[in-house]
């Protein structure tokens, strides 16, 4: 079928290698006019024709979640506005929240939060429990009480510009109402669809020959991201408001009564949330709401928990990206049954088989699935699923959908157990589970032993390496990587900064490329000349290093030289490099080996320097700019009377300082409380900086 033709086709009616194709066009074409749009001035088709297409991709996502590209002009949402929409820096980033999936979760999570905050058994934590709503998360700024500007999260720290998408809702006061209204507030919550405007709305699009949408949160998606903004504004859009970004004045001191101003405001907040007085509150409040789910007008995905108390809330603070005073309760996953027909191996970057169960398409939860994963041999094993069983498939969230057992009574007789390989599929080389060290055991992990020979591990490594959280290279996406890595143009991370120099024009010829969108590619490869010392060690592919173990090193080596220095110098279980390294909260001894070991490799360290060489790489900026204690050492001894352990620790952190156990010649100063010792003795021995809490205290609330 040519793709013409296929363009024409419902994305229903569509099979996954059609979907998948069809995608990957979408995905070029999208890319293609979002680069004229922007870069040029010049679109040349309409923004109704354009977000037809993106819509088509919308649809087609939805329909197929296992084949969403990682080049997918929905994954650049907000993480740099490609469409039109311009983008918006939260001055207050757009957090995330941890889930907690049973009531033991649930009383960890009060539990974690008294002991944070050090309150005896009495004290009594009130917590807000709220329907978590299924939709997108939006901010809105008041200036002066007037609608000023809203933005979507996009990644949290930038997200793209909806104000003119944000104000066609009516439920959006463009004035709010009172005399309490703070000079500038951020509003934030979710914008949504009710399930009955879903319906009419996909009613409505059927009859005019346009996709369905999935479920209400895409069409809410759908509807919103509009350019031409009278689509938006034709749009049944609702909002529920449940919490806030920069405000110049507090108007209240508990989440509860916030939400209460916010109503008197004439804001929009879910009638559903209560103040519930402790753990058994909670879980009787999840059960009702659990209940009363199915009846609601809008979708709901779970119960979000807030500690009450704001000055709580912010002595709780952070950890990544979610606050430790909230936490959502998630409702169970939805389930469905299909058959099980092929298992294939994906190889991941780091050499990992990863076994995936090929499934006859099932909707779950108003998603249709078609593969899942099965994680690795072992959990094949202990599931007992075998090719040409029915199976249970469980999709939770946003989470990937996953294999949940087999149904044995429907085994029929030719169904085979799988026969995990024992040779990367990719490469042909040895697959082998390596001994863990510490348990003796074989590693879960089953790993091609190519290394650099393998094209699999090669390819998705540099795709890691272009990906959103570490370079970013706009329009060298997952095709682009494949189509070079074939045509032998990059190799490694430090071909994609000479590519210009090799092969300069020369691209223009290949199909699909044109003198623009060469000169584009290029123009974004310039762009990432420099880079966050961060960025570029998440960009490394590090085994067990992500984006908050990247984060962590490069707040405490700085920049890179001292890093580079260090890792190279470092050798595993000895010396001081080593135990500045593990010493590191939040770096454990495996995860410290792992960045040795790399740094052992004479390939790793020529990539790294190579890169250096054509990089600027950046310090990265301490959390708290001008804090006296950013990038300092701190070792706390003795107790302490004003904070836990826990809380000094987390705010000495906040401030961008590290906090270690040992003091050594690197530790910068010793809070020590009664009952100090050895540590205590040694600080004084080495001429380091002793403090009491108090002093501590005064020190770091001065500057
Ligand atoms: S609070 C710092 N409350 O869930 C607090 N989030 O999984 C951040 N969400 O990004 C969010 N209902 O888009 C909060 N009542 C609620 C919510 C809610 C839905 C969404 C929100 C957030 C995501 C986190």
């Amino acid at each position: 079928m040519s793709a013409a033709e296929l363009r024409e086709r419902a994305p229903e009616s569509l099979g996954e290698a059609e979907a998948a194709a069809e995608l990957k066009a979408l995905a070029s074409e999208i890319g293609h006019h979002d680069r004229l749009y922007h870069d040029k001035d010049a679109p040349e088709i309409s923004d109704g024709d354009y977000d037809g297409l993106r819509r088509r991709n919308d649809a087609l996502e939805a329909l197929f979640p296992a084949l969403v590209r990682d080049d997918s002009p929905s994954r650049r949402v907000g993480a740099r506005p490609s469409s039109g929409f311009s983008s918006v820096a939260h001055s207050v980033p757009m957090l995330s929240l941890g889930n907690a999936f049973d009531d033991e979760d649930v009383a960890d999570f009060v539990e974690r939060v008294r002991r944070f905050l050090g309150l005896s058994e009495e004290e009594e934590v009130a917590v807000v429990a709220e329907p978590k709503i299924d939709g997108l998360a939006v901010s809105i700024r008041y200036e002066g009480g007037r609608y000023a500007r809203a933005a979507t999260r996009g990644d949290g720290q930038t997200g793209e510009d909806i104000t003119a998408n944000v104000v066609t809702i009516d439920e959006v006061p463009k004035v709010l109402q009172g005399n309490n209204v703070p000079d500038v507030i951020e509003v934030r919550g979710e914008i949504y669809l009710r399930r009955d405007d879903f319906f009419t709305l996909n009613e409505t699009r059927e009859e005019a020959g346009e996709a369905r949408f999935a479920n209400p949160r895409n069409a809410a998606a759908g509807s919103l991201r509009q350019l031409d903004v009278t689509v938006t504004a034709s749009r049944p859009l609702r909002l529920f408001l449940y919490t806030w970004g920069e405000v110049s004045a507090l108007p209240a001191d508990t989440h509860s009564g916030m939400l209460d101003v916010f109503r008197s405001w004439g804001l929009p907040v879910n009638p559903e949330i209560e103040l519930c007085r402790d753990v058994a509150g909670l879980l009787e409040r999840y059960r009702a709401i659990g209940e009363m789910r199915a009846g609601l007008p809008y979708d709901i995905d779970g119960v979000v928990y807030k500690v009450d108390r704001l000055d709580w809330q912010s002595r709780l603070g952070f950890v990544s990206r979610a606050p430790r005073w909230a936490i959502a309760h998630k409702f169970p996953a939805e389930q469905a049954q299909t058959i099980l027909s092929d298992i294939r191996i994906q190889v991941g970057r780091t050499g990992s088989l990863t076994p995936v169960a090929i499934l006859e398409p099932v909707t779950v939860g108003g998603v249709v699935v078609s593969n899942a994963t099965l994680h690795n041999e072992d959990e094949i094993e202990r599931k007992g699923v075998w090719i040409g069983d029915t199976v249970v498939v469980q999709r939770a969230g946003d989470v990937i959908p996953q294999v949940v057992r087999p149904i044995l009574e429907k085994r029929p007789s030719d169904a085979l157990p799988y026969v995990f390989p024992e040779t990367c599929p990719v490469c042909g080389s040895h697959a082998v589970r390596e001994l863990n060290p510490k348990t003796g055991k074989p590693d879960v992990a089953r790993r091609c032993t190519g290394g650099l020979i393998c094209p699999a591990q090669a390819v998705e490594r540099l795709r890691h390496f272009v990906s959103r959280l570490a370079f970013d290279i706009e329009g060298l996406g997952d095709k682009q990587i494949t189509f070079f890595w074939e045509q032998e143009l990059i190799r490694n991370p430090v071909d994609i900064f000479d590519l210009a120099t090799k092969a300069g024009n020369t691209i223009a010829e290949f199909e699909g490329w044109g003198e623009l969108s060469v000169r584009n590619l290029y123009a974004a490869i310039d762009e990432r000349r420099t880079i966050g010392l961060d960025r570029f060690i998440n960009a490394l592919g590090i085994r067990h290093v992500g984006e908050t173990t990247a984060r962590l090193l490069a707040r405490t080596y700085g920049d890179f030289t001292a890093f580079r220095i260090a890792m190279a110098t470092a050798t595993v279980g000895e010396g001081d490099d080593w135990t500045y390294l593990v010493d590191i909260d939040g770096i454990g001894e495996t995860v410290a080996a792992a960045i040795v070991d790399f740094f052992d490799e004479p390939h790793n360290l020529a990539v790294v320097d190579g890169l250096a060489e054509h990089l600027t790489i950046e310090a990265v900026e301490q959390a708290t700019g001008g804090s006296p204690v950013s990038g300092k050492t701190v070792v706390f001894t003795g107790s302490l009377e004003e904070m836990t352990r826990q809380e000094a620790k987390a705010r000495a952190e906040g401030l961008g300082a590290k906090v270690a156990g040992t003091v050594s010649v690197r530790t910068d100063f010793v809070v020590a409380g009664p009952g100090a010792g050895t540590k205590l003795k040694k600080a004084v021995e080495l001429g380091v900086t002793v403090m009491t809490e108090t002093e501590w205290l005064e020190f770091i609330a001065e500057k």
